[in-house]
């Protein structure tokens, strides 16, 4: 069958990831990819796909009212899957308005360019957002974050990602619009940008620079493989129920400071330094203001109804995870010096 299918924020993290598998697996959907590319997009995230002819790139803003429905009116989507966001708690805490723009007001100019481009007939379409685990707020030593976990977001960060669920909810009540979300929790892989715990640490370590550690470090996370959540965000768009909502995780809890030694050792072993070395990066600063104690989720309704399980281990994850940061060097560098943005210019320009 064919679909024309929009997906925002394509050339971030976890988007990017996503725009690979669908244009890789399906190919004969096209895939609109639409990406404003903030600092934090990265269309050499998808040079190994990006010249394949079902995919395409549009640049813009999903804030932007009318050029959301001049690009409803160029294709005839059938389904929209939504990454695009402000995605760093601690830009949220410095900048919250931005994220209110792009996450909550974007999110609706969305839903209603898909609300007015499909309300005549509402079949086979989908419209997917893609949200996040901290939307239920912090957990003490115990209990899992449930799809029916009351929402208690706590950053300016998960306060929007949380109000855009509730639109996208009150979009589909309202209007009918058919929807699905998902809530994961912490990604980890190739292409992560090097604000995020995991990336920060690999490049600082490579060029032994001090390992920033929030607080006392004992802050828990839910690790999964990014592209473990692009199968998920896969098996969700086409097998999801209307309406419904499914947490994603890796039943991978980590305390910050016990992954970041363990990141220390695998990196200590790679570029052949004593074991010990890399952990004296190791320094403790001054806390995120409000920062959620533990993250868990309890994927089990995703895992029953819909097969989806993580195809890697941690173990097989996170060493992959550093290789393919070791071989990368050059993406990671061009991100770190912001070159990156000139990827656009270089390939696009002309087209
Ligand atoms: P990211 O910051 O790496 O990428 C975000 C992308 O969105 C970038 O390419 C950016 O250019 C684009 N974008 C930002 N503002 C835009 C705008 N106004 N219009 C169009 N494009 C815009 O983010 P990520 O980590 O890949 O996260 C993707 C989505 O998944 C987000 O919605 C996030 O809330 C959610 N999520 C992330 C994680 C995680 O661990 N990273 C976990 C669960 C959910
Ligand atoms: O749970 C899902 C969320 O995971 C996503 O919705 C967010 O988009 C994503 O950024 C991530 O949020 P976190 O705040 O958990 O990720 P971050 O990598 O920023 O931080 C992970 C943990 O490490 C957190 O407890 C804060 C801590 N930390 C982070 C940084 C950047 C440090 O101790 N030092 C650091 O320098």
């Amino acid at each position: 069958m064919t679909k024309t299918i929009l997906i925002t924020g394509g050339a971030g993290f976890i988007g990017s990831h996503v725009v690979r598998r669908f244009v890789t697996t399906y190919p004969n959907y096209t895939i609109v990819n639409l990406d404003a590319l903030t600092y934090a997009g990265n269309l050499e995230n998808l040079r190994d796909v990006d010249t394949l002819p079902n995919y395409k790139f549009e640049k813009g803003d999903i804030a932007d009212a009318d050029f959301i429905e001049a690009l409803f009116k160029k294709y005839t989507f059938d389904g929209v899957i939504h990454l695009a966001a402000e995605s760093h708690v601690d830009r949220s805490i410095t900048d919250p308005g931005a994220f209110v723009k792009t996450n909550v007001f974007g999110t609706m100019v969305l839903l209603n360019a898909a609300k007015n481009a499909w309300q005549t007939n509402f079949e086979g379409k989908r419209f997917y957002h893609v949200s996040t685990d901290e939307v239920y707020g912090s957990l003490g030593a115990e209990g899992l974050f449930l799809e029916t976990t009351p929402y208690d977001p706590k950053s300016p960060y998960s306060a929007s990602k949380a109000s855009s669920d509730h639109f996208v909810r009150a979009y589909h009540n309202t209007y009918k619009l058919p929807v699905v979300i998902s809530n994961c929790s912490n990604n980890y892989g190739p292409n992560h940008f090097p604000e995020k715990l995991i990336p920060l640490c690999i490049n600082n370590i490579t060029h032994n620079k001090p390992l920033p550690i929030y607080g006392k470090g004992e802050n828990v996370r839910d690790w999964l493989y990014v592209i473990d959540h692009a199968r998920a965000i896969d098996m969700i768009f086409h097998s999801g129920k209307n309406g419904d909502t499914y947490n994603i995780g890796g039943n991978n809890e980590w305390t910050n400071i016990a992954l970041v030694k363990k990141l220390c050792e695998i990196m200590d072993s790679r570029l052949n330094r004593a074991q010990g070395e890399s952990e004296k990066l190791i320094t403790y600063v001054t806390d995120r203001a409000g920062h959620d104690l533990r993250y868990a989720i309890d994927s089990s309704k995703l895992m029953n109804e819909l097969g989806w399980e993580p195809s890697v281990t941690f173990e097989e994850g996170i060493e992959l995870t550093v290789d393919w940061y070791l071989q990368n060097q050059e993406w990671l560098a061009r991100v770190v010096s912001g070159n990156y943005a000139h990827y656009y210019e270089k390939m696009y320009a002309n087209r």
